[in-house]
């Protein structure tokens, strides 16, 4: 870091502290707290994470820097404030504050979400923007203490939110990380397959998670294609941290290691759901995207259990799906 760069994570750690206190220690932290605990975060959780609350007045951050020495330009460096001149208001007011740890482990970004009385037509989360110190497309929340406890799990685990990394880490599984809400991006991928030959996917169980676990796999695959890769399907529409509030820490654990599936059991789990099996038009197209995928798997022996599996979901022969297989093959090379 260069010396602004500095300044501006003592800002962060500044705020940080400030947040932290008024979330844990003030009446006003109260409700937030009780929305936290009712989470099940434990105390050590919240204070692991340095959780905070920004108050609904915009002016107390920018006033408790002012005190601390910070001047305006370093303000509104941060990407925390929004306004100009005298009147810097705090972007987060009346959020629940998450700091946001680089892999080195300092503070250079906050998501603030909201509490559950806040109006409707708030979005949910607020990151900091872009700065200097904060690359979103780069940034994996929690790596600073995944890197670590990935190498003792061998084995990283992605998750679609931030929430569901810190839910996982309540419950002793500190080896997730999750992008800011974006789609995984080539640089994420080849971060996570620099600290890790394993890669846990565990995104939310609903429609738009399996979407964008289906993108993250396809791409992973193609940038970082010497990751070993497993997936996590949560059933009823849950999220890992729903699914860990619902049925128990004992019963995640298990499920995380008797549920997983592979890639190929993933797709077609997913273009099971996506194609009819019903109709000829959509065998067709079933057949054909499994093909593509079955004719990218290493092994003869691997190739025939697949094709063994598509018979039976088809009710074709395995004759006829080997053929086709080998005409995929022949037309990608
Ligand atoms: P989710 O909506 O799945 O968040 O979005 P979540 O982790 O389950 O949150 P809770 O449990 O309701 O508190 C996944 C991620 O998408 C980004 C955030 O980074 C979030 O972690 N997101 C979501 C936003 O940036 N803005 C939003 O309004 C919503
Ligand atoms: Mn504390
Ligand atoms: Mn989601
Ligand atoms: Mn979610
Ligand atoms: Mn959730």
């Amino acid at each position: 870091y260069n010396d602004h760069q500095e300044r501006l994570i003592d800002l962060h750690e500044s705020l940080t502290e400030l947040y932290h206190y008024l979330l844990t220690t003030t009446k006003l932290g109260h409700d937030a707290m009780d929305y936290l605990q009712g989470r099940g975060l434990a105390k050590e959780t919240i204070e692991d994470y340095q959780i905070g609350l920004a108050p609904n007045d915009g002016n107390i951050a920018s006033q408790h820097l002012f005190n601390k020495g910070f001047v305006q330009e370093e303000l509104l460096d941060s990407g925390v404030f929004t306004g100009a001149n005298d009147d810097l208001r705090d972007r987060f007011r009346g959020r629940i504050i998450f700091p946001l740890r680089d892999r080195r482990g300092k503070v250079v970004a906050f998501s603030g979400r909201k509490l559950p009385g806040a109006n409707d037509d708030q979005a949910k989360y607020l990151n900091s923007p872009e700065t200097e110190l904060f690359n979103k497309s780069q940034f994996l929340f929690n790596l600073d203490i995944a890197q670590n406890e990935s190498r003792r799990a061998k084995e990283l685990v992605l998750y679609e939110g931030f929430m569901d990394v810190i839910s996982a880490a309540n419950i002793g599984l500190k080896n997730g990380v999750a992008s800011m809400g974006t789609s995984l991006t080539q640089d994420q991928a080849h971060i996570i397959g620099r600290y890790s030959k394993r890669l846990l996917l565990a995104y939310d169980g609903d429609k738009a998670g399996l979407e964008a676990m289906k993108r993250a796999l396809d791409n992973m695959q193609t940038w970082s294609s010497r990751l070993d890769i497993d997936l996590l399907l949560f059933p009823n529409q849950l999220d890992p941290d729903e699914f860990i509030q619902t049925y128990g820490a004992d019963a995640y654990r298990e499920f995380v290691s008797k549920q997983r599936v592979s890639p190929i059991h993933f797709y077609r789990f997913y273009y099971r759901q996506h194609y009819s099996l019903n109709d000829d038009q959509g065998k067709l197209n079933y057949i054909q995207a499994m093909a593509k995928i079955i004719s990218q798997t290493d092994t003869e022996v691997e190739q025939a259990i697949y094709i063994k599996e598509l018979a039976e979901d088809t009710g074709l022969s395995q004759e006829v799906l080997t053929r086709q297989i080998k005409q995929v093959r022949q037309t990608e090379k």
